[in-house]
């Protein structure tokens, strides 16, 4: 699929105040600073379409972007950030949790792990309640290029098996660079064969 147009939308804390549900839409989530607002960009082929940072905590709002006019790519805070005071993150889980559950063109989300990482409670917990909640979602490993292919595998392998312990089978999952966009295409066609199924 080809990416022609991609523009920003709307940044808000409410599921209300959202674009209308009238499109298919994809969410990234994840961590902070695992890579989400970065990958958004790798997508589109666009610079700084969503904003980045090498500091955590860079998100903090829900970030439309609509691709070819056609359907929506969402751009959401990090969790986990722990400098963040608790107020706000209390905040935050609220109403990302909210988006979750209430969004009803919400196709799938994308659930960003960094490839680097053993396997953080913190994800893992995440995906179990996306699993009893009924969410649909997949799993992009971010940062591929900071890994030697050979310390890639392991990891992989080692987050498999750690998911088998409670998912019957893995999820669709994806490995990502956001500096060589590798994965771009293999991503996109995942979401045109929801946008094209439905
Ligand atoms: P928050 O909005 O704070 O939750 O972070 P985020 O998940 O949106 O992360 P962001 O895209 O802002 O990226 C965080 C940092 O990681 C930036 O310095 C990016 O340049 C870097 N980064 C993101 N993806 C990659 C990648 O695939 N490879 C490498 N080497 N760096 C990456
Ligand atoms: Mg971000």
């Amino acid at each position: 699929m080809k990416i022609k147009h991609a523009r920003f939308v709307v940044s808000n804390t409410e599921v209300a105040k959202c674009p209308q549900p009238d499109r298919p839409e994809y969410a990234f989530i994840g961590r902070s600073n695992v890579g989400k607002s970065s990958l958004i960009n790798m997508l589109t082929n666009r610079k700084s379409l969503a904003k980045t940072s090498v500091k955590p905590g860079k998100t903090r709002l829900i970030n439309h972007f609509i691709i070819n006019e056609e359907w929506y790519l969402v751009d959401l805070p990090g969790y986990g950030y722990a400098k963040t005071a608790k107020s706000e993150r209390r905040k935050w889980e609220k109403f990302i949790n909210d988006y979750i559950l209430k969004r009803e063109n919400l196709y799938s989300l994308f659930v960003l792990i960094n490839s680097r990482h053993q396997p953080q409670e913190i994800d893992l917990e995440f995906m179990e309640w996306l699993g009893i909640s009924g969410i649909p979602f997949a799993i992009i490993f971010t940062k591929s290029d900071k890994l030697k292919d050979d310390e890639l595998q392991l990891n992989l392998e080692s987050y498999k098996s750690k998911m088998l312990e409670t998912w019957e089978s893995m999820p669709p999952w994806f490995v990502s660079s956001a500096v060589n966009g590798s994965v771009r295409d293999e991503i996109l066609g995942y979401i045109k064969k929801i946008n094209t199924s439905v």
